[in-house]
């Protein structure tokens, strides 16, 4: 039997993430998790807070903090959002880890040692203000080209020319404005990547079949036009040190690039778990050094513009490496969340961001309308209006009413127990057969990774319940046939309970209140395995049930009204 290791794309860490980011690699990741968990395999879910680079730095400047502190606060924060969106990590690590340094600095060093390093001189540009070499897009001066006179290092923003920051006139820095800056040489260590090509195609021919084609096309445009060496340090000082023993003694005061350590953070995380359990090495290592590759199954999850860096990158550094570290078995690719068609974004605040959406509505809403919405196959757009009426429909009429329906009944007419009564008939038989169909195929579309239609099926399956109920009418037949009314009404507790199993992977805080209407309910609420006759038959004839309070409260025309004005709708930029 093989183990389920599951990743999720490091989120940045600067600032809360917003709902595109959640949907393109932490939730669908949780999701997938809470399924293997349910199917009794053993899981784990790793996830971290990406913490390198210049934007972090930048962010903490700006928050008036040292870069330190500043992620240390931050970590706190996008953990205690990613538990009120119910992603049930095994650990939430951060990429500034001890762990991390350790193993960066290893692979680096074996990379080192076997020829895939090189130095090689670059041109940087040194700010004297701030005694620091600035990247590329924090020099700005005036365009040569088009005159713009905000132009930055790496790109003109008005004419869109890619550039160099030597062909800036009047460079300055962007951070202080200072124009006391040169360039200088500075050595760097380069991955020569270029002579993975051929391994590297084909391991990704050996995916042919099980990869989605966004994440084959992506992987396979990047070998196609050919692979760069590529930088893998940087001269800043918030990073994982280069060791002096490798890059000719010239790597001193460099760290490496956060694109090199973020991915190896993966792995660092998993040791963080290990070693905040206090077990030994052998446990991380198992998932991670496994004896065969086949002992563990990887799957890793994220939005479409890290693919490359996970199809391409990543899987150089382990190849390289010549140790027999796991190399990921399926990636899922998503497209981007659109809000009113347009870009979410973080520097322009557009759009909505996991502290907000909690304000608002419980977590499941969101789970709920993201999943079943996912920017799988294209993108996908949210506007208030489409949530308003899914979550209203789906949750509230389909799921929630159902509920309400079959409980309170059972209190009103039964006592508040379930029913022995009676036998199954017809109308029964050919609902079980029904479910026996949808429930497979619900299944086969989680473990294919195929979203969009598992929650479509599971919605058929609510509403496959709300007619045979509908049909059963056991409020109608309880004056004349109080025998069929307690076929009806046993046949619909029943379903509240597999109900309750089935949505625990997708919406696992009402799945819980769902089941707990009949009885309370496991940590992990486990997958339904037995045939549906047994299934929809289990409960004990003369147990008690407790029907929830309100499940899913409506979302108003008010409350619809109110966010649309405060976050923006069709016209928000
Ligand atoms: O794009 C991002 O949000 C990155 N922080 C993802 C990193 S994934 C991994 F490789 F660390
Ligand atoms: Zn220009």
């Amino acid at each position: 039997m093989t183990r389920y290791l599951i990743t999720s794309a490091l989120p940045y860490i600067n600032g809360v993430k917003h709902l595109g980011n959640l949907v393109g690699s932490m939730l669908p990741a949780d999701l997938y998790a809470r399924y293997r968990r349910a199917r009794g395999d053993e899981t784990l879910f790793i996830c971290a807070t990406d913490e390198h680079g210049t934007p972090a730095e930048l962010a903490a400047l700006d928050a008036g903090q040292d870069v330190a502190t500043y992620c240390a606060e931050q970590h706190e924060v996008q953990k205690t959002l990613g538990e009120g969106f119910g992603l049930s990590w095994d650990y939430f690590g951060r990429s500034s880890s001890p762990q991390n340094q350790e193993l960066t600095q290893h692979l680096a060093r074996v990379l080192w040692a076997n020829g895939h390093l090189e130095v090689r001189t670059t041109k940087q540009v040194y700010s004297h203000a701030e005694k620091r070499f600035l990247p590329d897009r924090y020099v700005i001066g005036t365009c040569p080209h088009c005159g713009y006179d905000r132009a930055r290092g790496d790109q003109c923003e008005n004419c869109t020319r890619v550039l160099d920051p030597t062909d800036l006139i009047n460079p300055r820095s962007a951070l202080s404005g200072s124009t006391e800056i040169e360039i200088r040489d500075s050595a760097h260590l380069f991955l020569k990547q270029s002579t993975f090509v051929e391994p590297l195609r084909a391991w990704i021919d050996s995916h042919e079949n099980d990869w989605p084609n966004l994440v084959l096309s992506i992987a396979r445009k990047w070998l196609d036009e050919g692979l760069n060496d590529r930088g893998i340090t940087r001269d800043l000082e918030w990073g994982v040190p280069v060791p002096d023993d490798i890059g000719d003694g010239l790597m001193k005061g460099k760290v490496f690039y956060v694109w090199f350590d973020a991915p190896i953070e993966y792995i660092g995380a998993t040791k963080e778990w290990s070693d905040a359990a206090g077990k030994p090495d052998s446990e991380w290592q198992k998932w991670w050094r496994p004896e065969r590759q086949s002992d563990v199954t990887y799957v890793e999850f994220m939005a479409k513009d890290n693919v490359p860096f996970h199809t391409v990158g990543f899987p150089i550094t382990i190849m390289g490496s010549g140790e027999n570290w796991k190399l990921v078995d399926r990636i899922k690719g998503f497209n981007w969340l659109t809000y009113y068609g347009g870009k979410f974004s973080t520097s322009q605040k557009r759009g909505i961001f996991m502290d907000k959406a909690l304000e608002l509505v419980p977590a499941d809403y969101w789970r709920w309308w993201l999943m079943a919405n996912a920017p799988e196959s294209a993108d996908s757009s949210f506007t208030w209006e489409h949530f308003a009426s899914v979550v209203n429909k789906d949750m509230a009429d389909v799921l929630g009413n159902f509920v309400n329906r079959v409980t309170k009944f059972t209190v009103a007419r039964f006592d508040g127990k379930v029913p022995g009564e009676g036998d199954y008939g017809e109308d029964e038989k050919l609902l079980i057969a029904e479910l026996d169909k949808r429930v497979a195929a619900y299944a086969g579309y989680l473990e294919d990774i195929d979203f969009r239609k598992a929650l479509a099926e599971l919605r058929a399956i609510w509403v496959a319940g709300n007619e045979y109920l509908t049909k059963a009418a056991p409020w109608t037949h309880v004056k004349t046939d109080r025998t069929k009314a307690a076929v009806g009404v046993r046949m619909g507790l029943n379903l509240v309970h597999l109900f309750g199993h089935l949505a625990w992977p997708v919406i696992p805080a009402s799945a819980k209140a769902v089941h707990e209407a009949i009885m309370p309910a496991p940590e992990v609420i486990a997958w339904p395995d037995q045939p549906m006759a047994q299934y929809l038959d289990s409960l004990e004839a003369g147990h008690e049930i407790h029907p929830p309070e309100v499940l899913f409260a409506k979302i108003t025309e008010e409350q619809l009204a109110e966010w649309k004005a405060r976050f923006g709708g069709e016209d928000a930029d």
